[in-house]
């Protein structure tokens, strides 16, 4: 399972940095996030909203290009020993630069470096989805996409949403999308984690996104379940996020099988991988364990990310 070839496309740079890797840099800048952790040593959050605290938190630390570098050499890294080929990344200028293009730039030098890095010694790929945050409102949203406008090319591909689901209405945040819609890159947004169906429907007829990050409780409606399968909408589907979330009680409860047996395209990711103890390994074998995988269905999800990934084609043709 581990060395399964993996393609992942919903993924936190900061999300995904390991607890030491925070704890080394907290030390160094004498920065207290004693908060963050637990005993053990592991990140503690209670529910999603102290969660998204504790993770900005932890950000707080990342505060120069090279931490970022240093970060991004590290997960591609942790991710190759997991079989991950390819990731899509969210990264945001709120906390690489504020929304300061410029900076910005000197934020993402740092990490396509890295990145090429990984390239060439461990064979793993990554671009960047630029990435407002919901509940810092549309305001900042319009800044980030103006940074993902101004550095979208070969690495800068898309524009894609997190945050707070319920922080404002997806509408607020057309003009961001619509301008990086205009700038060629493609669309993604969270939604249908702890919104319902209604908040998938709204990111697809107002922000006109090709995927969706989670998506997973359009299941509780099955029209838009038969719009997603027509409409050929691409699902970013986290299950390990999910249960360690508690949007699912367990692995077996979780939607994602019932979707692709109704026709949804489904990907798999693992969000912020040690936020929620889990690797592309450890979803690949749940998968297995709780909703009876094998061979045909992580090729299916496998054939699915290639087609729905945001990168050029030939980058696809040599993943395929
Ligand atoms: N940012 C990082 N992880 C997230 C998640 N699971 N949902 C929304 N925003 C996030
Ligand atoms: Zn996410």
């Amino acid at each position: 399972m581990k060395n399964l070839p993996k393609i992942e496309l919903h993924h936190h740079i900061e999300g995904a940095a390991p607890p030491s890797f925070i704890r080394d840099l907290a030390k160094r800048k004498s920065v207290d996030i004693s908060k963050v952790f637990d005993e053990s040593g592991g990140y503690a959050f209670t529910d999603f909203w102290h969660f998204l605290q504790v993770y900005e938190a932890a950000t707080s630390v990342l505060q120069t290009p090279q931490d970022y570098h240093d970060l991004t050499l590290a997960v591609l890294q942790a991710g190759a020993e997991h079989g991950v080929i390819y990731t899509e990344s969210f990264i945001s200028p709120d906390f690489c630069g504020g929304g300061d293009v410029d900076a910005w730039r000197d934020y993402l030098a740092a990490i396509e470096a890295a990145a090429n890095t990984a390239t060439r010694d461990f064979g793993a790929q990554m671009r960047c989805i630029v990435t407002p945050v919901r509940h810092f409102g549309p305001d900042k949203a319009r800044a980030s996409a103006l940074c993902a406008a101004e550095t979208v090319g070969e690495f800068v591909v898309g524009l894609g949403m997190g945050g707070d689901e319920k922080a404002g209405k997806p509408a607020d945040f057309a003009y961001a999308f619509d301008m990086a819609r205009e700038a060629g890159l493609h669309l993604t947004a969270h939604a249908g984690e702890w919104g319902g169906p209604a908040s998938v429907r709204a990111v697809i007829d107002d922000l006109r996104v090709e995927r969706v990050g989670h998506g997973v409780r359009a299941i509780e409606d099955p029209a838009l379940v038969d719009d997603l399968a027509e409409r050929g909408i691409v699902l970013e589907v986290c299950p390990g996020s999910n249960v360690a979330l508690g949007v699912y009680q367990t692995w077996a409860d979780h939607p994602i099988s019932k979707l692709m047996e109704r026709g949804v395209k489904v990907t798999v990711s693992t969000d912020d991988p040690p936020f929620f103890h889990t690797t592309m390994t450890a979803e690949y074998e749940n998968l297995a364990r709780h909703q009876d995988w094998g061979g045909s269905e992580f090729a299916t999800v496998n054939a699915v990310a290639v087609d729905a990934a945001f990168c050029d084609a030939e980058t696809k043709d040599a993943l395929r």
